[in-house]
Parts: C-alpha cells; sequence; structure tokens
C-alpha cells in the first residue's frame, strides 16, 4: 500500500520507514514543502505538533488536495485531546495514539479495501451473520456493557448452521476470506469446535455446549487494547503479560451473569491450561482439566495456527496438525487421534 508520511519533524522518518517498509511503500513529505503538490493514491499519515497554528495551516494545503486518497491518519501522541479535536476538525478518517499503531490500522484498511472490490458481496450469509453477531458481542462488552446469554447462542447457533450446511472446510476458507483479527479467530475456534464435536458424535446439547464455550473464549480480548492485539510479529514480555490476562478477564465478565453455567466458565477461564501443568492463568494438571476445556484447547491452537493475518501467510492444515501432536503431554493424545480427521478433511 502506498503511505504518504506528512510530517514537521525530518527525525521522524526514517522511524516510520523501518517499521512500514518493504509491506509498504512510503512517500515522505515535509510539511510546508508541499506547496503545489498534490497527493494522490494511497494513505495519508499525518503526524505534527497540531497545537502550533503554522502546521495546522500546512496541513490544510496538503490536505486541500488529494486524489483517491480517502484515508487520513492522523498520530496524536498521548491522546491529547485538544489535539485528537483538531485532527478530526482537519478531516482525520482515524486517530491513533503511538506509531506502531500505524501498521494495525493500514492493516485494517487493506481488509476493508479488499471488502469493498466486492468481496463482502459475496460472503456467505452464515459467515456474514456470525461475523455480525460476534462484532456486535465484542463491541457490547467493550464499550462496558454486559451481553446477555441469548447473544453468545445466536452467534453459536449461525456458526453450529454454518459448518452443518457447508462442512468445515468451506467455513474455514469464508472466514479467513473476509474477517481478520479477534473476530477471526473466535469465528475459527468455534467452526473447528463444531465440526470437532460432530465428528465424535456429540449430541446436540453438547455441540452447542462446546460451541458456545469456543464463542465465548476470548471475550475478555475485548478489554485488551487493539494495538497489542493486533500487533504484528512478536510481542514483548509486558505486552504478552497484558494479553494473558484475557482468561481471567473474560471470566469475571461473565461470572455475574447468572444464565451462564460453571462449565463455560471453565472453558473461558482454562483454554490455555495444559495437562503437564504449564499453561496459565491456574497452572491446572491433567485431573483438573475438563473434558470441555480439553477440545476446546486442541481447537483454539489449531485456529490460532492456521488463522490469516495481513504480514504473513496461513499455516497449512498439516503443519498446525504436526504441532499440535508435537505438543508433548500438554494435550490429550487419544483427543488428538480423534481431531485428526478435522485437521486434515479435504
Ligand atoms: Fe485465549
Ligand atoms: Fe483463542
Amino acid at each position: 500500500m502506498l503511505v504518504h508520511f506528512v510530517t514537521d519533524e525530518p527525525n521522524k522518518i526514517p522511524a516510520i520507514r523501518a517499521m512500514l517498509e518493504p509491506e509498504h511503500a512510503v512517500e515522505s513529505h515535509m510539511l510546508g514543502a508541499t506547496d503545489g503538490q498534490a497527493l494522490s493514491n494511497g494513505v495519508l499519515v499525518v503526524d505534527a505538533d497540531l497545537r502550533k497554528a503554522v502546521p495546522v495551516e500546512q496541513v490544510k494545503v496538503v490536505l486541500r488536495d488529494l486524489g483517491g486518497v480517502s484515508e487520513r491518519l492522523f498520530v496524536v501522541q498521548n491522546h491529547l485531546r485538544e489535539m485528537i479535536a483538531q485532527a478530526f476538525a482537519l478531516g482525520a478518517t482515524a486517530v491513533v495514539s503511538r506509531p506502531r499503531e500505524i501498521v494495525s490500522k493500514l492493516a485494517q484498511i487493506e481488509v476493508a479495501q479488499r471488502a469493498k472490490k466486492g468481496d463482502i458481496a459475496s460472503a456467505p450469509p452464515e459467515v456474514a451473520n456470525s461475523a455480525a453477531s460476534f462484532s456486535s458481542l465484542f463491541s457490547t462488552i467493550g464499550r462496558g456493557k454486559a451481553i446477555t446469554l441469548s447473544d453468545a447462542e445466536n452467534a453459536t447457533l449461525e456458526v453450529i448452521n454454518g459448518v452443518k450446511q457447508n462442512g468445515l472446510n468451506a467455513w474455514l476458507d469464508d472466514v479467513r476470506r473476509y474477517h481478520e483479527g479477534t473476530f477471526q479467530h473466535c469465528l475459527l475456534v468455534t467452526g473447528i469446535a463444531v465440526a470437532f464435536a460432530l465428528s465424535i458424535k456429540f449430541p446436540d446439547a453438547d455441540v452447542k455446549r462446546l460451541g458456545l464455550a469456543a464463542t465465548l473464549h476470548d471475550v475478555g480480548k475485548a478489554r485488551i487494547p487493539l494495538a497489542i492485539l493486533d500487533k504484528p510479529g512478536r510481542l514483548d514480555a509486558s505486552e504478552q503479560e497484558i494479553i494473558g490476562r484475557h482468561p481471567v478477564i473474560g471470566y469475571e465478565l461473565l461470572k455475574p451473569m447468572a444464565e451462564i453455567s460453571p462449565e463455560i466458565l471453565d472453558g473461558v477461564r482454562h483454554h490455555h491450561e495444559y495437562l503437564d501443568g504449564s499453561g496459565y492463568p491456574d497452572g491446572l494438571t491433567a485431573p483438573e482439566i475438563s473434558d470441555l476445556v480439553r477440545l476446546l484447547t486442541i481447537s483454539d491452537i489449531f485456529a490460532a495456527l492456521i488463522e490469516w493475518r495481513s504480514y504473513k501467510p496461513s499455516m497449512s492444515r498439516q503443519n498446525a496438525y504436526k504441532i499440535l501432536c508435537n505438543m508433548d503431554g500438554k494435550l490429550e493424545g487419544p483427543l488428538l487421534k480423534a481431531f485428526r480427521s478435522v485437521a486434515l478433511s479435504g
């Protein structure tokens, strides 16, 4: 993607280039030096001190003539309120607080642009409906509001219908083509868990129970900053610590809901536990880990391995299954064997 980086500080240019290149093409422009030069296509990223009159006037000049540049990101350090207001007054389409957030924002824009080209229009209705339900669950929680059990159950039923009607292969392909980030992950985990439950001939009620646990397993991520959740590449130790809080956050969010069963709460809190005691948050060992959690954990890890991210190709299902099989002592052997046909089918 072409990125026009407009700034009032020349020393910010090498940093932005180091962060975005070679994935994106960066054209840098110093404020005050762009008169008469119309910027066209791509995305505009503005990083300037909008508390000062001169840069504001210079940004206005840049913004006057933008051919085909519909996305305008403004970097506002520390979320200074007055600068955010100024950025939107100038025509920002999004404000990020740290340069690193530009990476995830650009990935979102790329996905949205792909969608606009017609992909979304042809998204199967089961995927579109499920994604809408997951998105409303997460945004409700993100806004600090309570979700209802029926919202989560409806989202689960849509996945069950999708997998039953078109099979897991179509589900995985469609979800990875149309969605990204946490929604994609939750849609994948739920589809895989449902297919797993169907393949081992679970009764309907158990398919729904495992599906619901999968739907809700990562709800705690709704309270983790997107800059960490969608960060490309490796997380540092403090980011890992923050993301590692999501099982407990999810558990605490759902615990007050009387209609959520203890098994679902168990799944939300313990899907990162391993049989050998090396998981988190409670370091449980095999006797303390329920069957539902064991199934959920296998589905979760498999989904995480095969997911599509804009900055890396997705792993093949064969390789993902091999990785699961090499997680000595952490996952249940007989269940992994049963999972083989789900992992490798098609
Ligand atoms: Fe998780
Ligand atoms: Fe997960």
